[in-house]
């Protein structure tokens, strides 16, 4: 009887772990658990399309265009970060400007009505229209195998999926334009709450004589709470920051205050100019990568804790960490005494700095020839002590090398 009693309540409770598992797989905290889910991209009973990986989705309309119609966190707030429906993005060609697939409604964009937008969306004319998708897997930017203490588990390319959505010109477009073709690519990782955006325009006749600048890679109409206005619990950045060109902006959007209390937030991932850059398109020009890491919390700790997981996935090698040493002597005495002192105290390697009287980028086969027989001798000697040996560069317009190296358009400038 008791031997009963005791197989009953091990199947009972084997049956309770079961029905709470998926319940209990979502209150998972990504930054401490492993979340045993794969991103997935599915096709809705409605004709759209979900993004998602059980801690953020993303979904699109296709008909009458393509459009972001959801943008959820699933982990934490559970909540819904979209209050309007925008254009994917906005470029120029040839200072026409166009949108990128989007669809029109005549709803107000204080907060989503989803049944009005379903009875009233409409295509809108002025857009590239979408045209295809392809589903592919995330490619890696550059190549990368861990070394230098890195964990030697880092999956590079992250594992994910990349959605690639094609768009072609509108009808009323001019002859030129109607050969170019613009995709948006989304790519999704799993077990981190991350979307990453960007743009590819490409000339498929190759003609080159189109203008072209970016307006906006990424245009997100959100609600307040996921703004730096309120709780900002969406972290944007771009993947060219600081002083690259590439700005995040978060302003109100142009219909504040026309519904009473609304406070709608716009966020605006754009080139950071008082003028649009205009390169002239021959063959394909990709935009920055947004990234968009949906935190959804204030806590000052998990939105470190996040933004380092981000910085890990995808920039691998920056958990190599070497402690190094910036010498300004390259003579061999002092060099060789350096290294003895950072074999001593656990450095892993020196960098050969500016003002360290090598000139790394002189051309002088003379020079060369000189030096090499002295750097080879003290890099063998460093590397005999276990510490790698590197130089540093700094290549920026600003400081004016010789005018071969200058990648300036002689053309446009
Ligand atoms: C995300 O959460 C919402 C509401 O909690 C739920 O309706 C939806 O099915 C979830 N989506 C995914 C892809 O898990
Ligand atoms: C939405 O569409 C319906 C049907 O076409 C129309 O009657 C209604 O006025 C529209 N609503 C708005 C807010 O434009
Ligand atoms: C949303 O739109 C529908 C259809 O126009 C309307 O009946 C409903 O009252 C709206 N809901 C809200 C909360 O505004
Ligand atoms: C986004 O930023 C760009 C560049 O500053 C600007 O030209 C554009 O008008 C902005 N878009 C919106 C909708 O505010």
């Amino acid at each position: 009887m008791r031997f009963t009693t005791g197989i009953l309540f091990l199947l009972l409770f084997t049956l309770l772990l079961l029905i709470s598992t998926t319940e209990n797989v979502l209150s998972l905290d990504w930054l401490v658990d492993k979340v045993p889910f794969e991103t997935t991209l599915k096709k809705t009973n409605r004709g759209t399309l979900v993004l998602s990986n059980a801690l953020v989705s993303r979904e699109f309309l296709l008909e009458p265009d393509f459009a972001t119609i959801d943008f959820r966190d699933n982990h934490t707030t559970k909540s819904s970060l979209l209050r309007c429906v925008k254009p994917e993005a906005i470029i120029t060609l040839d200072g026409i400007e166009y949108p990128i697939g989007g669809v029109l409604s005549n709803a107000h964009c204080a907060y989503f009505n989803r049944t009005l937008f379903w009875t009233n969306k409409t295509k809108d004319p002025m857009a590239f229209h979408f045209k295809s998708y392809d589903v592919l897997q995330p490619q890696a930017p550059f190549k990368y195998t861990p070394k230098r203490h890195a964990p030697s588990d880092i999956v590079w390319p992250p594992k994910g999926i990349h959605l690639k959505v094609y768009f072609q010109a509108p009808w009323y477009a001019p002859m030129p334009h109607q050969y170019v073709i613009v995709s948006v690519n989304y790519e999704m990782y799993d077990g981190i709450p991350l979307i990453v955006k960007w743009l590819e325009v490409i000339d498929v006749e190759q003609a080159g004589d189109v203008d072209l600048s970016f307006i906006s890679v990424e245009l997100l109409a959100v609600n307040l709470p996921w703004s730096p206005m309120g709780h900002y619990w969406l972290y944007a950045e771009t993947n060219q920051p600081g002083g690259h060109g590439t700005n995040v902006l978060w302003n109100w959007d142009t219909e504040l205050w026309t519904v009473p209390g609304s406070l709608p937030v716009l966020l605006n991932c754009t080139y950071e100019t008082d003028h649009p850059i205009i390169i002239p398109l021959k063959g394909r020009i990709t935009s920055f990568r947004v990234h968009e890491l949906v935190i959804a919390s204030s806590d000052p700790e998990r939105v470190g804790l996040s933004k380092h997981r981000l910085v890990r996935l995808l920039a691998p090698h920056t958990q190599e960490n070497p402690i190094f040493f910036h010498m300004i002597d390259s003579s061999s005495p002092a060099f060789r005494k350096a290294i003895d002192q950072l074999a001593e105290v656990g450095f892993e390697m020196l960098i050969y700095s500016f003002w360290s009287g090598f000139n790394m980028e002189s051309d002088d086969e003379k020079y060369i020839e000189e030096i090499s027989g002295k750097l080879e001798t003290d890099i063998a000697y460093a590397n005999s002590k276990g510490i790698e040996v590197g130089g540093y560069d700094l290549i920026a317009l600003t400081r004016q090398v010789p005018v071969q190296w200058m990648a300036i358009d002689p053309n446009t400038g």
